[in-house]
């Protein structure tokens, strides 16, 4: 008798890992042995990178090594960023991030080298080069030149230098902070859909920009990463918070639409990253002066735990929910969020690439045939 299919993996445990815990039952999260709410609060994104290439946190020197080395590696080729500008303008930002992505590989010397060096070396490249390529291409989409990044910031400051428009300016500090904790958070999730991908992508043998490129695919989607945008969207559908009653009614109770930044596969607590952005989310709202957002996302979240379905369901708001009201008070544009998770969780794909490298197997799973059998041939002109 063959094996009955797991639908959508469930459960299926596909390697070990020492990159991150997803505990789902207590909505706890971990990366390589520390608690996601205290690397929130403490830590540089580089930090956090450097904890998943390396396991172990980096001392200063080593921090500012790897600060500087992403800084310095963020440059785009002049040839990438030609191409960029012939893309059109109205491109979905993801299609446009994986053919970036893709066409970086061909301009770098390492990309077809498998060696531990050579992989490391990629991954610090491709985490500054997808920041600059995120930047340039918003300002490009609006016919501005793109900004180069500055060799003397962090990568969230960079982002947020490249982005404002001003040649020369410091990056706001709120602004950076933020999109520092954001990056933090969303670095690393265990075997999610994205990362899967590219594992199974480089275990075939074949190279890292491909695995990132898999990468961006998956997470493109509305069920992955995909989620934050259509998060904003349905906020600004519901446009009051006076109006969330009705549609929450109308949409969800009488609808079959889904509450997009609500439910997950693994999570069926809270999930903490959720927790971390909602406290940010309203501290900005605060300072912004702009709490409507906040105050729909609220309302919509409360209406959705006090709800039997989602009771029952153990549906909870995941990291998409909060993080699409952080980004937007922070001005970026909404189909922007989804690139801005793939800058972030670069830093977990070649975590994860490399360790697949270290202990490689072809990933290759079954699946039951429930076809005919026996069929005779019949001739075409007689079909
Ligand atoms: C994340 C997600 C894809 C997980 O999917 P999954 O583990 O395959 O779970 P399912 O799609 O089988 O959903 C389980 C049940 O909860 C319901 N459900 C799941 N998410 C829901 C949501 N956001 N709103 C309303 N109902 C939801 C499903 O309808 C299903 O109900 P049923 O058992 O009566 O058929 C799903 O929760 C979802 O679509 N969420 C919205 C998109 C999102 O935020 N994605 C980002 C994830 S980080």
């Amino acid at each position: 008798m063959a094996e009955v299919a797991k639908k959508g993996l469930e459960g299926i445990v596909v390697a070990e890992s020492k990159t991150s815990l997803v505990n789902g039952q207590e909505g706890k999260l971990v990366y390589h042995g520390y608690d996601i709410e205290t690397l929130a609060a403490n830590a540089q994104f580089e930090e956090v990178a450097f904890l998943l290439w390396n396991e172990r946190l980096p001392n200063k020197q080593e921090l500012e090594g790897l600060r500087a080395s992403i800084a310095h590696e963020a440059a785009l080729p002049a040839d990438v960023l030609a191409q960029m500008r012939q893309y059109p303008k109205d491109a979905d930002p993801m299609a446009m991030l994986r053919t970036a992505v893709s066409a970086l590989a061909m301009f770098d010397k390492d990309s077809e080298d498998q060696s531990v060096e050579a992989n490391r070396r990629k991954a610090i490249r491709l985490t500054g080069q997808i920041t600059t390529i995120c930047a340039a291409w918003n300002r490009i989409r609006k016919g501005h030149d793109p900004i180069p990044p500055r060799k003397d910031l962090t990568l969230a400051q960079n982002f947020v230098y490249m982005l404002s428009g001003k040649a020369n300016s410091e990056p706001d500090l709120t602004a950076s902070n933020a999109i520092n904790v954001y990056l933090v958070l969303l670095a690393e999730h265990g075997m999610n859909a994205s990362t899967f991908a590219s594992r199974v992508t480089v275990a075939t043998g074949s190279d890292m920009h491909s695995g990132v490129v898999s990468g961006i695919g998956t997470l493109k989607g509305p069920s992955h990463g995909g989620a934050n945008a259509e998060a904003m969207r349905m906020f600004l559908e519901i446009d009051e918070p006076e109006n969330v009653a009705n549609w929450f009614k109308t949409n969800i109770k009488e609808g079959d639409r889904r509450i997009m930044g609500i439910g997950h596969r693994i999570y069926k607590a809270l999930d903490p990253r959720a927790a971390i952005l909602e406290q940010h989310a309203e501290a900005l709202a605060k300072s912004s002066g702009n709490l409507k957002w906040f105050q729909i996302a609220k309302q919509l979240a409360d209406a959705a735990r006090a709800d039997s379905y989602f009771i029952e369901r153990k549906l909870y708001p995941n990291v998409d929910y909060y993080s699409a009201i952080v980004l937007y008070t922070l001005d970026l544009d909404v189909d922007m969020f989804v690139p801005l998770f793939a800058m972030s969780r670069v830093v977990g794909w070649t975590a994860h690439m490399m360790e697949q490298f270290a202990n490689n197997r072809l990933i290759r799973p079954d699946v039951n045939y429930v076809g005919p059998m026996g069929l005779a041939w019949v001739p075409v002109e007689q079909r």
